[in-house]
C-alpha cells in the first residue's frame, strides 16, 4: 500500500511507465513541492497530495504512514533514482512506517550527466554529499577515486553556507589534498529541463558559481585504453 518511486530528473518525459501507473492509480501522493510538481499532471484529481520540505518532512511523513496503515495507497516521489542519495529520505518514510517499503527505480541526474558526457559507469564512481552526517569517509573516498584513476561522478551539498560543500568547495578540497589541478572538470546544471553546462579544470572551478541543482564529473588524467578486439586490419 506504499512504494517509493524515483521520479526522473526533471522533465516528466523521464518518468518511468511503471512509475505513471502508480501515481495515476494512488490514493495519496507524497514528496518534497519541487519533486511533486514534476509528476503533477498525472496525479489524479482525487488523490490527496502531502507537500513537504527539510523543516516538517518528518511530520508530513507520519501523515503519510497514517494514511498507508489504514489501506490507501501512497506513493512517495523522489527526485532522479531513490538509490542516489536518496536513502536517508528512504530511511525516514521507513521509520514513519515502521517497516521497510517497496522501492521503483527512477533514472538518475547521473544517468543523464553519463549520456551527455559520454562517460561510461564501469569507469566511474558515485559520490554524493548531498546527506546529513559526516562528510570525512566521502571526501576521503572522492580522493581515492581520482587517485585510482577513475571518473567521478559527484552531488554537491548546497545547504546553509556552515555546510555548504558546492563544486568550487569541492575543487579547492582536492587541490588541497594534492589532486591535480588539470582534472577535466564538468557541471551541469538542470539536466532535462533549462540546461546548462560548464567544462574546464578543477583548478579553474574554484572561482565559479552554480546553481543548487548541480552535478560535476571530474574526469580521470588517465582513461583507459580501449579493451576491445584489435580492428580489423590493424
Ligand atoms: C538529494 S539529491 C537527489 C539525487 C537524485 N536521487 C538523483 O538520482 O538524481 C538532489 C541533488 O541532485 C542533483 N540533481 C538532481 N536532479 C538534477 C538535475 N536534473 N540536474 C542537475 N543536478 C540534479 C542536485 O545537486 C540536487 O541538489
Amino acid at each position: 500500500m506504499i512504494i517509493c518511486i524515483g521520479a526522473g530528473p526533471g522533465d516528466i518525459g523521464y518518468l518511468t511507465q511503471r512509475g505513471a501507473e502508480l501515481i495515476r492509480e494512488a490514493d495519496v501522493v507524497a514528496g518534497f513541492d519541487a519533486v511533486v510538481n514534476v509528476v503533477q499532471s498525472i496525479i489524479p484529481a482525487t488523490a490527496e497530495v502531502v507537500l513537504m520540505n527539510y523543516r516538517d518532512q518528518v511530520a508530513q511523513l507520519d501523515a503519510v504512514a497514517k494514511a498507508h496503515h489504514q489501506g490507501k495507497r501512497c506513493v512517495v516521489v523522489f527526485m532522479g533514482d531513490i538509490h542516489f542519495s536518496g536513502f536517508q529520505y528512504l530511511e525516514r518514510v521507513e521509520r514513519a512506517c515502521g517497516h521497510p517499503v517497496d522501492t521503483l527505480p527512477g533514472i538518475s541526474s547521473a544517468q543523464i550527466l553519463a549520456s551527455r558526457a559520454k562517460v561510461c559507469f564501469d569507469e566511474t564512481t558515485f559520490i554524493t554529499f548531498h546527506r546529513r552526517g559526516d562528510l570525512t569517509p566521502f571526501k576521503r573516498h572522492l580522493v581515492h577515486v581520482l587517485e585510482d584513476a577513475r571518473n567521478a561522478i559527484v552531488i554537491p551539498c548546497p545547504w546553509d553556507a556552515a555546510r555548504s560543500f558546492m563544486p568550487p568547495h569541492i575543487a579547492t578540497y582536492l587541490l588541497q589534498q594534492g589532486i591535480d589541478p588539470a582534472h577535466p572538470t564538468e557541471v551541469w546544471e538542470n539536466l532535462t529541463r533549462a540546461e546548462a553546462e560548464w567544462h574546464g579544470t578543477l583548478a579553474e572551478c574554484v572561482d565559479k558559481t552554480f546553481s543548487d541543482m548541480s552535478i560535476m564529473l571530474i574526469r580521470t588524467l588517465a582513461p583507459m585504453d580501449s579493451q576491445i578486439e584489435a580492428a580489423p586490419g590493424t
